[in-house]
């Protein structure tokens, strides 16, 4: 296992939000990428966003043709999971559920070669849970940013188990896609969400208590504060299912009310409104300008 980790073939579980835009980047990076999603409609769907991406940033003079139609030469999309068997690394980002992603790993350590290194992209779950059972030696976290073609951090989490060739391997991974990698101990939320995840669940909590109306709440933060978005926008965007996990999860961790998942937002997953993805969430986003929604 102490092996040097040699990084060229991708492949990455999951096309989602987050799964489409690792991706993407990677794919742009030069790397070849193997993207496994579900079903057919969800590979579809994925592929969808990844060349609607990529479309965009040739139309905003971000990529030439020719660069647009090499990454997407590079990209290979199936659904079977034995695909992935010749592939160096592995990037998880399916949806934050604790046991959904055990048993992928499983079957992942089952057919992939003992030198690929796994990585998840989880927002709360702890890495060293996760490789449990597979190669905790050859595993961390690769938590990327949303919108990923965007944002430039990469936060790579080593657990106790990681060797120093892994996280080597994973930093440089980081460089490669030209984002700026941190790495961070293996306690859920990291850095970024131990921060970020309390300052949404309690604006959505002060949208409970009707402090101000949802839009102004945005404003104020963005005007104020100097954010490029405010919180309720940032949610709609990261997508309120996913933050309800996120919450629930890092609420169990770590006991503390201020990661209880609100009631408000409770609801609004069981309504459906997960957000921009959905296209109804704190903003109804079916239109050209979002609105805000009913409460
Ligand atoms: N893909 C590629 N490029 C995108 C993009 C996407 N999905 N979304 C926006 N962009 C680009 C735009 O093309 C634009 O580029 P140019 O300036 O070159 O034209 C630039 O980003 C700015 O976009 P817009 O003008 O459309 O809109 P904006 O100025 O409001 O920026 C934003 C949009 C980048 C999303 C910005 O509002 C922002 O940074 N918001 C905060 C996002 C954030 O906090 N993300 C972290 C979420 S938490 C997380 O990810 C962790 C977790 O585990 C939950
Ligand atoms: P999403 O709901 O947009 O996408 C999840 C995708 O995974 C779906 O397309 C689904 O079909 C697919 N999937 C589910 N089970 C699968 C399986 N067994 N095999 C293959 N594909 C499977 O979710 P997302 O927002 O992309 O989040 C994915 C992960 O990234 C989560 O762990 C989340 O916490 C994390 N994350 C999310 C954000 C964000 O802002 N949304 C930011 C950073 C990290």
């Amino acid at each position: 296992m102490g092996n040097v980790v040699t990084i060229e073939k991708v492949g990455v579980v999951g096309c989602g939000l987050m799964g489409s835009g690792i991706a993407e980047v990677t794919a742009r990076a030069g790397f070849g990428v193997t993207v496994l999603e579900i079903n057919q409609r969800a590979l579809a769907r994925g592929r969808k966003r990844i060349e609607g991406s990529l479309g965009k940033a040739v139309q905003k003079n971000r990529l030439t043709a020719v660069e647009r139609d090499a990454a997407q030469g590079r990209i290979l999309y199936t659904t079977a999971l034995a695909d992935l068997a010749d592939r160096d690394l592995v990037i998880e980002a399916i949806v934050e559920d604790f046991s959904t992603k055990r048993k992928l790993f499983g079957r992942l350590h089952e057919v992939c070669a003992e030198r690929t290194v796994f990585a998840s992209n989880t927002s709360s779950l702890p890495i060293t849970d996760l490789s449990a059972g597979t190669r905790p030696g050859r595993f961390v976290g690769l938590h990327f940013f949303n919108p990923v073609p965007v944002m430039k951090l990469v936060e790579v989490v080593r657990t106790i188990a990681t060797t120093p060739d892994t996280l080597d391997a994973a930093l440089d991974f980081g460089r490669r896609l030209d984002k700026v990698p941190i790495v961070a101990k293996d306690n859920p939320g990291f850095v970024v969400n131990l921060l970020l995840v309390p300052y949404m669940l309690d604006a959505i909590r002060q949208a409970e208590r009707g402090v101000a109306n949802v839009s102004d709440m945005d404003r104020a933060m963005m005007l104020g504060c100097g954010h490029p978005m405010g919180p309720f926008a940032l949610c709609d965007l990261v997508g309120l299912d996913t933050i309800h996990k996120i919450a629930e999860i890092m609420f169990g961790e770590y006991r503390e009310q201020r990661y209880a998942p609100p009631p408000l937002l409770r609801r609004m997953v069981t309504l459906g409104r997960y957000g921009r993805k959905s296209g109804l969430g704190f903003y109804d986003w079916s239109g050209e300008e979002p609105v805000p929604a009913p409460l």
